[in-house]
């Protein structure tokens, strides 16, 4: 995991590693109208250090696996779960997306907040639904268009980061066709990604080139979130996270 050291400790000290937010992780909850008192078995997959989970684990009645294949991040997910008092709801494993060990039809809900790219949003969709009972729930956050056309410049650069960005029917059409019945969708609004995600990754810029010697890796690191931050303040209108809720049929 070396390729990945100076990404950990950039991120590590977040809340959060990517755009999201309490409020709307707990309204596509609503949407989903999940069962609050209900027992339930969750895998919150690409976890990071948590953010999800513990909302996860403080509104429902469940009890949730925590997936990320960086041991880093799960270990201060621990402890931050220690600290709220969360920890006994909430186990960890260090494990690929890609191979998960879950039996079929074991879980009631999936949850995955700006992590299903790393597989695939359609590869995830489909590989993963063996893994939910009747029933069961997918929620997921993805990038999408959230207009028909685009800015060359945007397009270019998504088009070669992810080239399976598309508008939220195009998302839709892929659940259906896979065996899910779409329940609800939303926008995660531009707050979740300023305020809870690049502000304070931004502050924690310059402690992090400190940090590592001010080195070239670490440089090239800052200037690749710093284009990353400015193409979406330039062009929020045409980009966002959507939200995709829905229920596996048959
Ligand atoms: C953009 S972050 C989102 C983290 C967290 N869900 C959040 O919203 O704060 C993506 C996460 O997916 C994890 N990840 C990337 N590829 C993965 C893989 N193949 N298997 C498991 N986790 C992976 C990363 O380590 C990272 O924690």
């Amino acid at each position: 995991m070396d390729d990945y050291k100076l990404l950990i400790d950039l991120h590590k000290q977040g809340y959060r590693q990517g755009p999201g937010g309490d409020a709307e992780t707990e309204q596509a909850l609503n949407l989903a109208m999940v069962d609050r008192a209900a027992p339930l078995k969750v895998a919150d997959i690409g976890c990071g250090t948590g953010a999800s989970t513990f909302l996860l684990a403080r509104l429902l009645n469940a009890r949730i696996t925590a997936v990320d294949f960086l041991q880093d991040f799960l270990d201060v997910l621990e402890e931050r779960a220690e600290g709220m008092g969360l920890a006994d709801r909430i186990s960890t494993l260090a494990c690929s997306m890609e191979n998960l060990p879950f039996a079929d039809e074991e879980l009631n809900i999936i949850w995955t907040e700006g992590a299903i790219y790393n597989i695939g949003f359609e590869k995830g969709v489909a590989d993963w639904r063996r893994y939910l009972k009747a029933g069961g729930l997918l929620v997921a956050s993805e990038i999408t268009w959230i207009t028909e056309s685009r800015p060359p410049e945007l397009q270019k650069h998504w088009d070669s980061e992810y080239p399976e960005i598309d508008v939220a029917s195009a998302k839709i059409r892929v659940l259906e066709k896979h065996g899910y019945s779409p329940v609800g969708y939303f926008v995660l609004p531009e707050h979740c990604w300023l305020d809870q995600y690049y502000r304070p990754m931004q502050a924690r810029f310059e402690d992090f080139l400190n940090r590592n010697g001010n080195s070239e890796e670490a440089r090239a690191i800052v200037a690749a979130e710093q284009r990353e931050i400015e193409l979406y303040e330039r062009y929020k209108d045409h980009v966002g996270y959507g939200v995709y809720v829905a229920k596996k049929f048959g």
